[in-house]
């Protein structure tokens, strides 16, 4: 894992941007995992100022709420369009989002693995985290092999994002959301992680011991992981001293 601690959210998405910009240049026919939430917000806003060419880009979102229609107002295809697809050239065609209101879950969870394997598999993974360390929405004790599949979200996830709703109790009990072994095999994970809400998980995470209690915890298996985090965030690091000269001192040539 690579720790990148920057003082602000607004700093460390900017890093994140750069990350994201550079693989584009590289294959501009990436194939992008991408996360909901708060936390990504200022990495699409920074993406989206850049201009960058999306027409060859293909997407796959982590996860969508059982029972939210595409046009409900707090579903995860809502979210996506309004705060990043609507803004940039991505052709609708390349754009991927489970679907919450599938008839034949398990046959949709298998289409969609199966969709992620036709592009090539997944480039570079965006992820948020949990306040419970959960990725996508693999909650606490998920299998860290899981695949794509329907999952209940713990109260506290409920409780967390509370606040898109007009009130707790519209908050859908089930989502489907990639596995964790589908996010595994994405060739490049960028976890972000902002405020002191998610010190402890980010603690947990790169410093704990790999386990299901902490389902982000087990990046530290995975070959090439980056993860921005604004100083609140790192506030639980034990060696966030270090972590901050490795990237003070990088050689020129591992910039991005
Ligand atoms: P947040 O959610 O970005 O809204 O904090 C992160 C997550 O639950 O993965």
């Amino acid at each position: 894992m690579e720790i990148i601690i920057q003082p602000t959210s607004e700093t460390a998405s900017t890093v994140a941007a750069r990350i994201v910009a550079r693989l584009l240049l590289e294959k501009p026919n990436a194939v992008l995992g991408l996360a909901t939430g708060s936390t990504p917000l200022l990495l699409y806003r920074e993406l989206i100022r850049l201009k960058l060419d999306f027409s060859r880009v293909t997407t796959f979102n982590l996860d969508e709420y059982v029972g939210l229609a595409p046009a409900h107002p707090q579903s995860y295809h809502q979210f996506m369009w309004e705060n990043f697809f609507r803004h940039i050239n991505i052709p609708q065609a390349q754009i991927h989002i489970p679907d919450g209101m599938a008839k034949d879950i398990p046959g949709f969870c298998r289409h969609y693995e199966q969709q992620i394997a036709a592009a090539g598999g997944i480039d570079l993974q965006v992820l948020g985290i949990g306040s419970d360390g959960h990725i996508g929405f693999n909650e606490p004790t998920s299998s860290l092999a899981s695949r794509t599949r329907i999952k209940t979200l713990t109260p506290r996830t409920r409780q967390d994002n509370a606040r898109f709703f007009a009130n707790a109790a519209e908050v859908p009990h089930h989502c489907l959301t990639m596995g964790i072994g589908t996010i595994m095999e994405a060739r490049q994970c960028l976890l972000l992680a902002f405020g002191e809400n998610k010190s402890r998980a980010i603690a947990a995470a790169v410093e704990g011991p790999v386990t299901s209690m902490n389902p982000a915890s087990v990046l530290q298996m995975h070959p090439v992981t980056k993860v921005c985090l604004d100083a609140a965030a790192a506030a639980g690091l034990e060696k966030a001293a270090y972590y901050r000269w490795v990237y003070d001192n990088k050689p020129d040539w591992q910039r991005f």
